[in-house]
């Protein structure tokens, strides 16, 4: 069997994607959001063990997780309330690096105070794949794993920083993937220090 080239065929990385003045908007558009829409702590389904970073959402759909499972909504599980909209430069960046793809359905927000992470996992409770899962890193700069499509086997890390971007396209889409570490302090964007990684992905079969 030849060696799985790491990161997978379908990765891409855009370092500096959004500039300083463009992250900044999103920054507060994300206010707005977050105030309708409050960043919630999941808990692990059956075990309930809570997440180490907090989540909120944006768009038609948004992705939770609970006792009862991992899924997608169309509401806050607090407020019980729609999500916001995905905001306009998100959609725009979707358009501009998943041309053919269908419109996102869900941008998930994840916080990251400092000295949070994720473990590594695959994105796969959507009903379909061919469409890419496009990330967006702002703050302070996170140490980013990713390996294959199986668990536990090679993986190599790399640095993302405040404005990039990050495309699991292709052989990468159910790559598994994760957050080591935050480096704490690498970034000014952010009032209280710490990172969000925005999530937007395709949901339903178009
Ligand atoms: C995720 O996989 O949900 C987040 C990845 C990241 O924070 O860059
Ligand atoms: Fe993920």
């Amino acid at each position: 069997m030849s060696a799985q080239n790491l990161p997978p065929e379908g990765f891409q990385m855009l370092p500096g994607y959004f500039d300083r003045p463009n992250q900044e908007a999103l920054v507060e558009t994300l206010r707005a959001a977050l105030h309708d829409a409050p960043l919630f702590l999941p808990v692990m389904p059956r075990t309930g063990k809570p997440f180490s970073v907090r989540m909120s959402n944006c768009g038609p759909l948004g992705w939770v997780s609970d006792i009862k499972g991992y899924r997608y909504q169309p509401t806050h599980p607090a407020t019980g309330k729609p999500w916001p909209p995905i905001p306009q430069a998100l959609l725009e960046l979707w358009k501009d690096v998943a041309p053919d793809a269908p419109s996102p359905e869900a941008c998930l927000i994840n916080y990251y105070e400092p000295g949070t992470k994720m473990g590594l996992h695959q994105d796969k409770d959507e009903a379909t794949f061919d469409a890419p899962v496009v990330s967006v890193s702002l703050g302070d700069t996170a140490t980013f794993r990713i390996g294959g499509t199986s668990r536990g086997g090679k993986t190599s890390s790399m640095r993302l920083a405040s404005g990039d971007v990050v495309v699991l396209g292709g052989d990468a889409r159910l790559a598994y993937h994760g957050i080591d570490r935050i480096l704490t302090g690498t970034s000014t964007l952010l009032k209280n220090g710490g990172r969000i990684n925005l999530t937007l992905r395709r949901v339903t079969k178009p």
